[in-house]
């Protein structure tokens, strides 16, 4: 019987788990943490590098129209002036004054309250998966505390972006619950700067990439006069970004140092850009469910026109059910040739394609699949983690916590387990297997303690597969035991039949 967990303490339980397995830590723990930034421990690097060795087998590597890039992360300040990073990357920010917390205009929330269409006062809220039904308490209590009568109006929540001058006092710090102390917006660069020399005035200036794709941009003259490109084809990099958000929250969701795997893909102009798009959205949530997510977590997000940045054609994200709500996953926007003209304005290059089928040049359209590899890493947690019911070694039923990953991308491959550690013919056979699967996969080694407690620690690293070596092994004939995470079943297997099912599942 499997229950899914609780969303209340879904991430709790997923961060714990991080923690106490070596997926993922707090940056610099022992001075206290750092806010923004993680670090992955054994289990969390094996996942993070299989999530980037997917992506880069399936988009690269399995592709005839994709080449691979690994610009730097500091880059000459002219890009970011030319792309407007510079200029126009922030984020609208406000002070609570009082409590001195930070919070991104545009991820807090007001509403007035009224009461039979008379105003009372104001609510506010941070966003979150329950904001109405937050805002809506807040409000009945205002009016109990009022002792008002009548009927409430209905909540209708607006971002504070969208506050008009007079309303900043009037609406309450969702640290206080006081009006009076919110800051109005203002914008904050969201760019980490640094000095690149021996100087340190402004000239020295230079940034830390917020996005890996004008690395890109930056390279795709060298690599169409290098490479055998034809339009249309991609250049896909993997790479550190990082950005000065003003409120990192939601574990590895959004942080201030991250990474990120993106594609331009670069089309004719007069191409039909609006099915290549459509046709770029399939593949990605195709590419999901490949690693493990469920298609029904996944949906689509059409920005609306009148939101769209002035280069934009398109931008549709895909959305995923995480433990704190539906939210961002994967962007894909056609951005025309906004950025390749940019570069070509300010650096004095052109960045033409001579397109052997149509004989013509042009600058190109790019269409661009945008991920961000901590957050998928955080999906296919959220999708994993499970808990449910199975019996232990004395047959009573007990809690058990798995992580049902894919094979394809799992940490850890398969468990080999010799029945009992005291008996050296076990251990040899045992120790034998391993060496050999060790030679092609991640595999574990566990010899200690009694065989269900072995599963369970596999199970809730997310070993698919565990291997137990016991007596029908060395006496009989030479069959293992091979166990299913998921479903705790066991079936003998030859070494042969087992290689090959490990071939089959795990892939690559
Ligand atoms: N080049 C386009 C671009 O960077 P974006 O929507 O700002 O677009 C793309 O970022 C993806 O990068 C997002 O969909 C998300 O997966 C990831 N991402 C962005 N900011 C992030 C952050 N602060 N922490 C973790 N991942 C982030």
């Amino acid at each position: 019987m499997t229950a899914p967990a609780s969303s209340d303490t879904l991430m709790e339980d997923i961060v714990g788990l991080c923690k106490r397995r070596g997926f993922i830590f707090q940056s610099s723990e022992i001075y206290g943490g750092y806010n923004g930034f993680y670090d992955y421990g054994p289990l969390g690097v094996e996942l993070r590098n299989n999530i980037k060795q997917a992506w880069w087998r399936d988009f690269v590597q399995c592709r005839d129209d994709m080449e691979g890039l690994d610009s730097t992360i500091i880059m000459h300040p002219k890009i970011w002036e030319a792309s407007g990073h510079v200029d126009g990357f922030s984020d609208p920010m406000v002070d609570c004054k009082e409590s001195k917390l930070r919070y991104r205009a545009d991820q807090l929330f007001f509403a007035p309250v009224s009461v039979d269409g008379e105003t009372i006062g104001y609510v506010s809220v941070v966003e979150c998966i329950d904001q109405q039904e937050v805002a809506e308490k807040a409000a009945a209590e205002m009016k109990r505390k009022m002792a008002k009568q009548g009927d409430l109006d209905r909540i209708i929540l607006k971002e504070y972006t969208e506050a008009k001058p007079e309303q900043y006092e009037l609406i309450p710090s969702p640290a206080t619950g006081k009006p009076g102390s919110l800051t109005k917006p203002r914008e904050f660069k969201l760019m980490f700067e640094t000095k690149v020399g021996p100087l340190a005035d402004d000239s020295a200036t230079a940034y830390l990439r917020p996005e890996t794709a004008q690395g890109i941009f930056a390279n795709y003259k060298n690599i169409v006069d290098t490479g055998r490109v034809k339009i249309p084809f991609g250049i896909a990099q993997i790479g550190k970004a990082f950005r000065n958000e003003i409120t990192p929250r939601n574990f590895i969701f959004r942080s201030r140092e991250f990474e990120q795997m993106e594609i331009e893909y670069f089309i004719a102009p007069s191409a039909d850009w609006k099915t290549l798009h459509r046709e770029w959205i399939d593949t990605c949530t195709d590419w999901l469910v490949s690693i493990g997510l469920p298609r029904a977590g996944i949906t689509e997000d059409i920005h609306p026109e009148d939101k769209l940045a002035f280069y934009s054609q398109a931008t549709t994200d895909l959305m995923f059910q995480f433990p704190h709500g539906e939210q961002e996953l994967w962007g894909i926007a056609c951005r025309s040739d906004y950025d390749l003209k940019q570069h070509q304005e300010h650096s004095g290059k052109s960045m033409t394609i001579f397109d052997e089928t149509a004989k013509e040049k042009y600058v190109p359209h790019v269409i661009e699949p945008s991920l961000g590899v901590d957050r998928t890493l955080l999906a296919v947690l959220s999708a994993a983690y499970t808990e449910d019911e199975v019996p232990n070694d004395k047959g009573k039923v007990e809690k058990r916590v798995l992580l049902k990953f894919s094979p394809k991308i799992a940490p850890v491959k398969a468990a080999i387990f010799p029945l009992l550690k005291n008996k050296p013919e076990l251990v040899e056979a045992a120790k034998k297997l391993y060496k050999k699967l060790q030679r092609r996969w991640n595999v574990f080694y566990d010899a200690s303690g009694a065989i269900g407690r072995r599963y369970r620690r596999q199970d809730e690293i997310g070993t698919p597969f565990g291997i137990t070596i016991d007596f029908d092994t060395i006496e009989k004939d030479g069959t293992f035991t091979l166990r299913d995470r998921d479903t705790c079943e066991q079936r003998r297997v030859t070494e042969d039949e087992l290689v090959k099912f490990l071939e089959e599942q795990i892939g690559g």
